[in-house]
């Protein structure tokens, strides 16, 4: 190792706190409890700088989709790296890998898509579309068409307009947000927005036309696009049920809106299928990606364009005054072709799909036994968790802990002693856990995720909150 990096831990977090102002984080609270130090990885495992083994259920943050250690990812990015480890794309110029991962994407994704403009984020990639459809009806001549609808409680970024787009209110009351032009409608959470007796299918027709609500009050002539997550991530992996995407389609083409899907978390492969969009049937104008085009390995992240736009875009609208020093980056290029290459070549989509998919869903259902558990989901490699007082019985609904008391904080911190990264949002425990899981690892996975439960009942009891 180089000598740079020989520290204690204890050393590493007085470093850490003294220099390093980490994402999403009260950093004096974080200062005070230490960071932990993330120093190996190896398939799903991480190691500390402590040593400890930790089953990594979350991807990173949902986007190693290979695993660590994969070699040919490796390669690419060290042959790149000496080959030509950086040009730009801005003046007339561009690098073989940028081309040939253009080709590969639009052979991959659903036929619309054709073209595809690079970032190095998802943030910059949500950003991208913000610029684009307004360009894009702006250059037919309807300049009113400005308007973008979103979701409460999505997630689309931690840039000014990706935090816009997205719908969580915390980050909206820091920094004036959002931005003019774009609004929310509610979450196709059947949890929190089901009525009795409803049909999870009813339901998604419902909350499909929350949009339709929407476009009537905005004014159809000034909705430039609508937005979402084919399956909610941050916001505790909301499944939305069967009928939802289908109505949010037909409301779109209805009025002529712009469907822009973000493949952030859902694209590469998480839900069984290349993209989530195809895993629910609906046919995106356009799609952003990020994360597991590149499994983490390398930051990426880009607008998937389809025939719609990009005719629009190309054919009559000169220049578009917009991208980044990085867009199309030919090392970060490389890896990804390296990745989509190991994802074909081991039949990884497919396996989620076919076997892993519907064995973990068969395996979280078992959970549904445990007494702090009253919902248990899946979607390909996603999953949730939620976290009750008290389970459903008869017409009673379940209870749900008083949010207050951060009941998922208490069993994500059992999870993290206990070498298992699961991530709590509100009382949702959620895991990603990677494409190259198998049925031993999932078997692993339950073992550790029930003694983490356990841990957590014994806990809350023994705290008097069950
Ligand atoms: C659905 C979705 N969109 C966008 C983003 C933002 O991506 P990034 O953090 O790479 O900017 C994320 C990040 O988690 C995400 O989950």
């Amino acid at each position: 190792m180089p000598p740079q990096f020989e520290h204690s831990t204890a050393e590493w977090q007085a470093l850490d706190a003294a220099h390093h102002l980490h994402p999403f984080t009260d950093f004096q609270a974080l200062a005070k409890k230490g960071t932990r130090v993330i120093e190996r990885g190896e398939g799903v495992w991480l190691w500390d700088t402590d040593g400890q083994r930790i089953f990594d259920a979350m991807s990173g943050l949902w986007c190693v989709n290979v695993g660590y250690g994969q070699q040919a990812l490796i390669d690419a990015a060290t042959e790149q790296l000496r080959r030509l480890p950086f040009y730009n794309s801005f003046f007339q110029t561009t690098t073989p890998p940028a081309i040939a991962l253009s080709h590969k994407l639009a052979q991959i994704s659903p036929p619309q898509f054709n073209h595809v403009f690079y970032g190095s984020s998802g943030s910059e990639s949500n950003d991208t579309v913000v610029r684009m459809v307004r360009r894009h009806w702006d250059i037919l001549g309807q300049p009113q068409r400005q308007t973008i609808i979103s979701r409460f409680n999505a997630y689309h970024g931690s840039t000014m307009a990706g935090a816009s787009l997205g719908g969580m209110k915390d980050m909206h009351a820091q920094g004036g947000l959002p931005i003019p032009g774009i609004v929310h409608i509610d979450q196709p959470s059947f949890a929190l927005h089901g009525r009795p007796g409803e049909s999870r299918e009813a339901f998604g027709l419902r909350a499909a036309r929350w949009l339709e609500d929407k476009v009537a009050e905005v004014g159809a002539d000034k909705v430039a696009a609508f937005i979402g997550e084919p399956v909610q991530g941050a916001g505790g992996v909301i499944i939305p049920p069967e009928t939802y995407w289908p109505e949010i389609q037909r409301i779109c083409d209805r009025h002529g809106i712009l469907l822009v899907s973000d493949e952030v978390i859902c694209g590469f492969g998480r839900t069984g299928h290349w993209f989530g969009c195809e895993r629910f049937g609906f046919r995106p104008d356009l799609m952003t990606f990020a994360k597991g085009v590149t499994s983490g390995y390398i930051p990426l992240g880009g607008v998937m364009v389809g025939d719609r736009v990009a005719k629009v875009l190309i054919e009559q609208g000169g220049e578009f005054s917009h991208g980044y020093t990085y867009s199309g980056h030919p090392v970060a290029c490389a890896v990804a072709l390296a990745n989509i290459d190991l994802i074909e070549r081991e039949g990884l989509v497919q396996r989620v799909h076919d076997d892993t998919g519907p064995y973990l869903a068969q395996r979280f259902a078992e959970l549904l036994a445990h007494p702090l558990v009253g919902e248990a989901e899946t979607c390909g490699m996603l999953g949730a968790l939620r976290l009750v007082r008290r389970k459903a019985e008869g017409d009673a609904p379940a209870q749900p802990f008083d949010a207050a008391l951060g009941v998922g904080m208490v069993c994500r911190g059992h999870c993290f002693d206990n070498g298992l990264v699961m991530r709590a949002v509100g009382d949702r425990m959620v895991v990603a856990p990677p494409l190259v899981m198998t049925r031993e690892l999932i078997d692993e996975l339950m073992t550790r995720i029930v003694r983490c439960l356990d841990l957590s009942w014994a806990d809350l009891q023994q705290r008097g909150w069950v």
